[in-house]
């Protein structure tokens, strides 16, 4: 079967808005904090549960580099942004480190005051790009692992990568001078979890804090099911039989991750739970797709096309309109809505909007 990709769908009308300057409010009360811009489709893993081979393959209809935003684009729209209260910008993929130039946005991002920069990657290319990240500005990384056995690894990525190329780029982020680097793991039942023990085993003491992401229903071909789902409620249990464990609090309101640190002084691990545990209530995260869409949810079927407006000419404050316009409009809180049906259908793709 083909799968077209979603982002074909006609786009949501922007919503117009004149709102004074100031925090925007959504319909649920919540405030826009987080922008994740996605910086390239492009991975050069096939992850089995969010690119599979079979549909990700060399007929698989990418997008072109003349729809991509451009730095100058991605940076106007990152400025009104932060003016309206975001304060964390995180550059994702695909693989961002994919996109050319890369370490040229950083630099202009960086050059926005107030705002945490960080980047969330596979680390296949940090050993030789991290020092250039780092000398850009960029603040934090957050690097992708699924398991610590290799063989289990290249299953889970199926484009052969060792797990000792990521390795090395943890390490070359660190030595770059990078610190508290997350490693994220995505749990999927059958395939991984054996790798839950040994992955926490090995990040303990290491100074890396490892988060392990519940499998989640998003795109349309990952074949999610239910069953494949670990709770985070079930690696905790599986972590603490080894390494007695924790709760700790969250580092700020609304924190993904909910934290736990070994008893011992191993360090600290987190859970991503929003199968099992939504967060949706204080989430304040939006979404720029690599062709400038955006997009008020992870699992939304529409985005808000905001190139078009970009290349017609719109000044800040029309830019800044449509901000206000789609934010106060936003009511998603898909995670506490899920059902077999909904998880059924079509969604844009992790690789298209970056997690
Ligand atoms: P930091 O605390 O700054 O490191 O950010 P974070 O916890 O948001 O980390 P990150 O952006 O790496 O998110 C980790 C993973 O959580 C993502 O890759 C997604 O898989 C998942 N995630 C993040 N935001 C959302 C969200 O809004 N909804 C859902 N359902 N999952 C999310
Ligand atoms: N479920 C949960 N996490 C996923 N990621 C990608 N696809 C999924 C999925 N279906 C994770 C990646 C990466 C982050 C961007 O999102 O592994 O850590
Ligand atoms: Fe690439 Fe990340 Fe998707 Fe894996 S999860 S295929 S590394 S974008
Ligand atoms: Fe936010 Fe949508 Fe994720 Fe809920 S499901 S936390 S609304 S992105």
């Amino acid at each position: 079967m083909k799968i077209i990709p979603i982002r074909d769908a006609e786009s949501l009308p922007i919503p117009h808005a004149t709102t004074p300057d100031g925090p925007l409010f959504d319909r649920r009360g919540r405030t826009v904090r987080d922008l994740r811009i996605s910086v390239t489709d492009r991975c050069n893993f096939r992850c089995v549960y969010c690119m599979p081979r079979e549909v990700f393959d060399k007929d698989y209809p990418f997008l072109p580099r003349t729809q991509l935003l451009s730095f100058e684009e991605i940076v106007r729209v990152a400025r009104v942004f932060v003016a309206r209260g975001v304060r964390k910008i995180r550059i994702t993929g695909g693989e961002p480190l994919l996109r050319k130039d890369i370490e040229r946005l950083i630099e202009m991002l960086a050059r926005i005051d107030g705002v945490e920069l960080t980047l969330t990657t596979n680390g296949v290319l940090l050993p030789r790009m991290a020092q250039t990240l780092r000398d850009a500005g960029l603040h934090r990384v957050t690097v992708s692992l699924d398991g610590i056995d290799d063989a289990v690894f290249r299953r889970m990525n199926d484009a052969d990568y060792p797990v000792e190329r990521v390795l090395e780029g943890i390490a070359a982020a660190s030595a770059a001078g990078f610190e508290a680097i997350k490693v994220n793991m995505v749990v999927k039942r059958g395939s991984n979890d054996q790798e839950i023990v040994p992955m926490a085993r090995h990040f303990r003491h290491s100074g890396h804090i490892l988060r392990f992401i519940e499998f989640m229903d998003v795109g349309a071909s990952n074949g999610w099911k239910m069953d494949e789902v670990v709770s985070s409620r079930d690696v905790v249990a599986r972590i603490a039989e080894h390494f007695p464990l924790e709760a700790i609090d969250p580092n700020y309101a609304g924190e993904v991750a909910e934290r736990w640190r070994y008893v011992d002084g191993g360090g600290e691990i987190g859970v991503i739970s929003s199968v099992t545990h939504a967060f949706c209530a204080s989430c304040t995260r939006i979404r720029l797709s690599t062709e400038g869409k955006l997009y008020t949810c992870l699992f939304a079927q529409r985005g808000h096309d905001l190139r078009s407006l970009l290349r017609g000419g719109a000044d800040d404050h029309a830019i800044d309109d449509a901000l206000a316009g789609i934010w106060t409009q936003r009511d998603d809180r898909y995670s506490e809505l899920r059902t077999a049906a909904t998880a059924a259908a079509p969604k844009i793709e992790m690789s298209y909007i970056g997690g």
